[in-house]
Order: structure tokens, then C-alpha cells, then sequence
């Protein structure tokens, strides 16, 4: 459970080598998303959307899984991060058992959903956690960021809502950004300017309590409202196409059919 307040969770939020990227404000959110998961073990951790296991890394439960509709990505993956495993599905058909996982991560994907589809995810995501869990989801700051926030408080006593991207970082990014592409430039990654990256990304502490022009909303959900019995994930039930890569084959059980 997250016992410090969001505001002292970010201002002391170390921001170091680990967390580089010359977008102060994704800096920002990987510092926030290792911190959080860091106080997080158990057995599941379910990465939705995962490319090539790409936050691996931030996790501390001691199963890793990986959801992606990209089978190349998920092989990457499986590569790259032995231990973990991946599911290959599109996330609208992803339908976990209930209180299955202890953690939830799912950044910069569900704006490829439709509007709708969105919203249903995060109930199968949020059916999914287990009671005490951690669910960390983050969308871009558009018409549709607050449906889905209020879809999430409606499983969640504590929703905490960070708006990252503020005018320093959106700043710092322009730069960065030559015909519509970020990083298209020639200091791009180089090191004094992912140091000022950080530098910026340490005053989203301040500002993200404000919902103003930023660009991120990242969507941090704990104490679930309705506590049901948990089920575990059994990849006995998919069907292993790949070392490491499953897919669905089985029809869905009753809890993962309450939705
Ligand atoms: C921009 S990447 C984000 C990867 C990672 N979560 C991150 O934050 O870096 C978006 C990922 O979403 C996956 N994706 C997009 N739509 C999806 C869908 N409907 N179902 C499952 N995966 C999807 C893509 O294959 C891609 O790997």
C-alpha cells in the first residue's frame, strides 16, 4: 500500500542515469513508475501493452508478464528478458481472472484503443488486480483522459492523477522535434542534454498536481472498492506457441467473464 502522499512521493523522487530520455517529462514518469514499483513485490506483475517487455525492468514481482498484439515485440522480449512472458493478444481481448496480479503497468498504449475500448480495458485491468495492488496507467492529456479517470475511481478508493508534460518540458521536447519527429536532432542523446532532461524532469514535482497545457496523464490506482476472491493467471490454459510466448485457446472462466 502507498502510505506517503503522492506530493512527498515526487518531491523526493530520485531522477538518476537510469531514467534517460531527452522528454523531461517521460524521465519524469519512468522515475515515478520505478519508485512506485519498487515498493511493490508479490507474485504477478501484468505489463499490458508491453512492446519488448520495455518496463521489465521497473518490476520487482516475481512473475513478469508481458501483453502485447505484436508477436516480433514479444519475441524481442522473450529475448531479452528470459524470465519473463508474454501473451499475445489484442489487449480488447485480454481478459485476465479476477485478483490475479499484484501490479499493472500500462503506459502510452491506450490511445491506440477507440474511446470505448478503453474504458473496457481498464475494467478488465482493474477485475485483474488483486485487492492491495497497484494499477498505473498512462494516456495522453486529451478529451479522453478524464472518462477514463473517472472510470477508474469507480473500482478505486485511492486515485491519485498526475498531469506530466509541463511548459519547460513541452519546451525542452520542441527542441528535440524537427519535422514533426522527437529526436531528429544532432545533441539528441547526448549527455549534457539528457542531464538538463533531468534537470526539468525534477520540476514536474511541482506542477503536476495542475492540469494545465501538460501533455501526460499518468493514473495511479490502489485499495480497490469491491474486493473479490482472487484467481490465478495459469498459462497451463494457453497454449505456448513460442519458448516463453503464450496464446489463448481455452474459452473464459466464470470470474474472467464478470465483466
Ligand atoms: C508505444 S508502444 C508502448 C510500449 C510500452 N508500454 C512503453 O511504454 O514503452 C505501444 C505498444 O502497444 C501495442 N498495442 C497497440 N495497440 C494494441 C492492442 N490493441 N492490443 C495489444 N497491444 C497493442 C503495440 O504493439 C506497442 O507494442
Amino acid at each position: 500500500m502507498i502510505r506517503q502522499s503522492m506530493r512527498e512521493i515526487t518531491l523526493g523522487l530520485p531522477i538518476h542515469g537510469k531514467h534517460n530520455s531527452c522528454d523531461p517529462g517521460k524521465t519524469f514518469l519512468w522515475a515515478l513508475m520505478d519508485e512506485l514499483l519498487q515498493r511493490r513485490g508479490g507474485e504477478l506483475g501484468i505489463d499490458a501493452a508491453c512492446d519488448y517487455f520495455k518496463n521489465h525492468h521497473y518490476f520487482r514481482t516475481r512473475e513478469y508478464v508481458g501483453v502485447d498484439h505484436n508477436l516480433e515485440a514479444l519475441r524481442r522480449g522473450a529475448r531479452l528478458h528470459p524470465s519473463g512472458r508474454g501473451i499475445l493478444t489484442r489487449l480488447e481481448d485480454f481478459q485476465p481472472p479476477q485478483g490475479c496480479a499484484d501490479v499493472i503497468v500500462s503506459t502510452h498504449t491506450l490511445q491506440y484503443l477507440a474511446p470505448e475500448a478503453r474504458l473496457q480495458v481498464a475494467d478488465a485491468l482493474a477485475n485483474a488486480l488483486t485487492a492491495q495492488g497497484l494499477l498505473l496507467v498512462q494516456v495522453p492529456h486529451d478529451e479522453h483522459a478524464p472518462a477514463l479517470v473517472r472510470r477508474l475511481q469507480s473500482h478505486f478508493q485511492r486515485v491519485d492523477v498526475l498531469y506530466i508534460g509541463n511548459g519547460l518540458s513541452r519546451l525542452c521536447t520542441r527542441l528535440f522535434t524537427k519535422k514533426g519527429i522527437f529526436g531528429r536532432t544532432r545533441l539528441f542523446n547526448s549527455r549534457p542534454v539528457l542531464a538538463l532532461a533531468r534537470l526539468i524532469a525534477r520540476t514536474e514535482a511541482r506542477t503536476w498536481q495542475r492540469p494545465g497545457r501538460q501533455t501526460r496523464v499518468c493514473i495511479c490506482c490502489t485499495l480497490k472498492r469491491r474486493n473479490s476472491p482472487s484467481e490465478p493467471l495459469d498459462l497451463r490454459r494457453y497454449h505456448e506457441i513460442e519458448p516463453n510466448i503464450f496464446q489463448r485457446t481455452h474459452a473464459p472462466t466464470a470470474s474472467e467473464n464478470t465483466l
